[in-house]
Formats: structure tokens, C-alpha cells, sequence
């Protein structure tokens, strides 16, 4: 499974990236609105940091504006995953752009049938929101089940399930088990699957017991 990471903080993604273990960046007007600073000069900076896909959205709602951005979006660099809603004009533009060679994260996925049209629209990955349906009452891990499988019926299909809205270890843990493609988490979701108290406990005995024998390895 691949993790990405899921801010506009640059300071954290050259952070986190330095762990080895990060292999694309998502974001969102929210998220880039947190971070502060120019949009375009942060995906700029993001995509220096990180070779694997960075996801940057678009703000307009029509299909002609979308497009426009989307291109701009996409030519900052190679690895812009442009990101759009999933709204009819949002999959019209998916589409435009798919066919273009531009790759599109379709996101605010909230249910398996629009994760269909987003698959049929070429888009490159879907984002199902596993936490904000939970917040709802629904199952979001529920969802990411449904969306692996239906897109397991189909060798064809390119489209990778990036599970996004990542709140806990357990969410990541079962997206694994389930088989999603890609797991968006934010950065204290990333240090948090770090962390196992018998891990710190064990460690501190180990350093005690290895002092006592007065050795050193270097
Ligand atoms: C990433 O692509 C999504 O925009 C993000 O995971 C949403 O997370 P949130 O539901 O915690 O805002």
C-alpha cells in the first residue's frame, strides 16, 4: 500500500519525506488555506520534495474553468495530479483531462456508485472519505470494501482507491487488509503508526542492559 501525505505544510512534507516512506502528497483548498502562503508556488515546492503524484484541486465549479485550471495546475509539473469534485462537471473534466495524459484524483467520494463514474471518467485515483462518513454514521471503511471490489471485477481498469479522510492507525490498518491502493494520511497519523509502548519499553532495556556491558559498536 502507498501512503501519502495529506498537507500543504512544506516544512512537514520535507519532513516526513525524509522517512523513506512517503510516496505522494494530497491536498485541499482547506488544507492549503492552513498552511497559508501562494497555492501555486507551494505545489510548485511540494512537487521538488516529492517525485510521486501531488494532488492539487481546483476551486471552480464549472466544466470550462476546471479545465482551465486544471491545465495550469497541470503544467507546474510532471507529477500534478489534478484534483476535481465529483459533480458531473467535475467528471467532464476528469474525462477532458484524463484523455490529455493529465493524471486526476476525483474526490468527495461518497458512495461506490459515484466511484464508478469516476473509474469510466479515467480518473487516475478515487478518494473515498472513510472519516467524514464515519462522522456521519456510515461506514467508511464499509465504502472502501465496496469500491475495492467492484474495481477488482475489472482487470482493465487503471483507476488506484486512495482512501482519504485518515483519522487513526485503525483506519490504515484495515484499508491494508482491504487491499485500497494508496492511503492519504495526515502527518500525525504517520507518526502515530510509529508508536507501541512495549516498543519504547523494549528499547529502554536494551540500551540499560547494553551500557552495563561498557562496550560501543562504532
Ligand atoms: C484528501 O485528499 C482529502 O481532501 C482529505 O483526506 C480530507 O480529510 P478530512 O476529512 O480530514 O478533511
Amino acid at each position: 500500500m502507498k501512503f501519502f501525505i495529506d498537507t500543504a505544510d512544506i516544512k512537514e512534507i520535507a519532513a516526513l519525506s525524509e522517512t523513506g516512506l512517503v510516496d505522494g502528497v494530497t491536498t485541499n483548498p482547506s488544507l492549503v488555506a492552513k498552511a497559508g502562503g501562494d497555492f501555486i508556488a507551494t505545489v510548485k515546492e511540494i512537487c521538488k520534495l516529492v517525485k510521486g503524484p501531488v494532488s492539487a484541486e481546483v476551486t471552480a465549479t464549472d466544466f470550462e474553468t476546471m479545465l482551465a485550471e486544471g491545465n495550469k495546475l497541470a503544467a507546474i509539473a510532471s507529477n500534478v495530479a489534478v484534483k476535481v469534485p465529483l459533480t458531473p462537471d467535475g467528471l467532464r473534466t476528469c474525462k477532458a483531462l484524463s484523455d490529455q495524459g493529465v493524471m486526476v484524483n476525483v474526490t468527495l467520494c461518497f458512495s461506490a456508485a459515484q466511484a464508478i463514474l469516476a473509474a469510466k471518467a479515467g480518473a487516475a485515483f478515487i478518494s473515498p472519505f472513510i472519516g467524514r462518513l464515519d462522522d456521519v454514521g456510515q461506514n467508511g471503511l464499509e465504502l472502501i470494501g465496496e469500491i475495492v471490489q467492484i474495481y477488482g471485477n475489472y482487470t482493465d481498469l487503471k483507476t488506484e482507491v486512495l482512501a482519504a479522510s485518515a483519522r487513526h492507525p485503525i483506519h490504515v490498518v484495515e484499508c491494508a487488509k482491504i487491499g485500497a491502493d494508496i492511503v492519504t494520511l495526515p502527518p500525525n497519523v504517520l507518526r502515530m503508526l510509529y508508536k507501541h509502548p512495549l516498543t519504547d519499553k523494549g528499547l529502554e532495556a536494551f540500551l540499560a542492559d547494553w551500557q552495563k556491558t561498557g562496550q560501543s559498536i562504532l
